[in-house]
């Protein structure tokens, strides 16, 4: 692989806050939605009460412990870290007219130690949560309003970080509303069709200012959107399989469509028509769309098939998408399939499409660890996922793919989004806690944690072809 990964290649590894920090209340941070979602991105909203205790209310504690994480990726040699802010860290409620200073200062604090090591931050505006209060009080994203508070929040910290942070990611796994409406938009499971796409809709209208507010702020800064890239196949080579397909990526391209071109593409008009949803968009907001991102970024773990037979159809849930299971892939412990050409192919597909840089900014195998007496953990399996991905992110660099870099997910291990637990570990760097929350959360490195070290310090040369 000598020679494949561009000289300035962001190696790195991506958290999001409420994976992560812990301290949901600390320092007068408001509730968010995650803090509702004990049981992950899926589970049951539970009000919270005084006292109540879920694995994300101290998650690895990295709101105290991350001087000690950030040395660690140093080790590692990282060039970049993706993390999010919690909104209701700045804007706890979320529609208050001032900010609130202790959650800015956090943040400084963590990107001043990122800088010491050379660090790059790579900030999500918006990771799979918001501040609860508009959820209660606006009823989410399907309020226009929502659009100003979170511009708002979006150019408070633009302002704040502008010298710290020079790249920023809009909305993670936009797409993912589709699938998971409380999650994403902030609405309730059941909503129809038209109010998730209206709630859709109003986020788009938002990232696009963000993107125009980061243009204007940052000096030298660059945005992107953030895709869940679940690339799916024909199940057969019949002409119906094939149709059907393109139909099912362009439930999630449709989002990439918005924010790479400007504006809603033709093929939707079609889709709203013939499943009665009405969407109420503005002159102005046309307009608005049009300020778009400057780089692609999507999070890849697995691709899927389609088939255009009900009758054929065994679902298979996999990370978010449903996707019939692909015959030839083997799956991880978790069911989810295992593709590294995929990746390849889904950078190509993207490029092709778009012709943006494009920045991966999650991928990565949950697995089960185990701990050997000695203290060690052998994680070849995660070694060898990495690298089957990362020999294919050079085949398609080869290809003429512009990739700005990887960040890995879950460079130590964190609270799985899906189910909030955290044996579903991602991690270089192990954590000592359970899922029932037990555990000193010390700090350990895996073997992958040296592998990761000399992917990096070769820049990629180090990685093996094993096929
Ligand atoms: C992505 C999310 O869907 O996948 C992350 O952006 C998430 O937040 C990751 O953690 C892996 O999913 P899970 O459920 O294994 O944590």
């Amino acid at each position: 692989m000598n020679g494949k990964f561009p000289q300035h290649f962001l190696w790195g590894g991506a958290v999001a806050a409420n994976q992560v920090e812990g301290a949901y209340q600390a320092d007068g941070k408001g509730l968010s939605t995650s803090d509702l979602q004990p049981q992950g991105i899926f589970g049951a909203i539970t009000p919270r009460t005084a006292g109540d205790s879920g694995i994300k209310d101290v998650a690895i504690d990295f709101y105290h412990r991350y001087p000690e994480d950030i040395a660690l990726f140093a080790e590692m040699g990282f060039k970049c870290l993706r993390t999010s802010i919690a909104w209701s860290r700045i804007f706890p409620q979320g529609d208050e007219e001032m900010p609130n200073e202790a959650g800015l200062a956090f943040y400084d604090r963590l990107f001043d130690e990122m800088a010491k090591y050379g660090i790059q931050p790579l900030i999500t505006l918006s990771h799979y949560e918001m501040p609860y209060g508009l959820v209660k009080h606006y009823g989410g994203w399907g309020d226009r309003r929502t659009i100003d508070f979170f511009e708002r929040y979006a150019r408070t910290v633009f302002e704040r970080y502008k010298h710290k942070v020079k790249h920023w990611l809009t909305f993670n796994e936009i797409n993912m509303s589709l699938h998971a409406p409380f999650t994403g938009v902030g609405l309730p499971q059941e909503s129809d069709k038209s109010a998730i796409y209206q709630a859709i809709h109003h986020q788009l209208v938002a990232s696009a200012r963000a993107v125009k507010a980061c243009h204007e702020i940052v000096p030298e800064g660059k945005i992107g959107n953030m895709l869940l890239g679940g690339i799916l196949y024909p199940l057969s080579c019949k002409p119906e399989d094939l149709l059907e397909t393109q139909r099912q990526n362009r439930d999630w391209l449709f989002f990439g469509d918005v924010q790479a071109r400007g504006y809603y593409p033709a093929y939707m008009q079609r889709f709203f028509r013939e499943n009665g949803i009405q969407v109420a968009i503005t002159e102005e907001d046309r307009q608005t769309l049009r300020e778009t991102i400057d780089f692609i970024s999507f999070s890849y773990y697995m691709s899927g098939c389609v088939t255009a037979d009900p009758a054929q159809y065994e679902t298979a849930r996999g990370n978010i998408l449903d996707m019939v299971p692909n015959p030839h892939l083997a799956s991880s412990e978790w069911g989810w399939q295992i593709d590294p050409i995929g990746l390849r192919y889904l950078l190509n597909v993207l490029y092709d499409r778009y012709q943006k840089p494009l920045f991966i900014v999650e991928n990565g195998l949950g697995a089960k660890d185990r701990v050997e007496a000695d203290g060690s953990i052998h994680d070849d399996y995660r070694i060898n996922y990495l690298n089957d991905h990362l020999v294919q992110v050079a085949e398609a660099i080869d290809d003429g793919v512009e990739v700005m870099g990887y960040t890995s997910w879950g460079p130590i291990d964190l609270v799985s989004a899906s189910k909030a637990e955290m044996s579903k570990r991602y991690g270089f760097i192990h954590v000592d806690r359970d899922d029932a929350g037990n555990g000193s959360l010390d700090r350990r490195r895996k073997k992958s944690f040296y592998w990761y070290r000399d992917v990096i310090h070769s820049n990629g040369a180090s990685l093996k072809d094993r096929r």
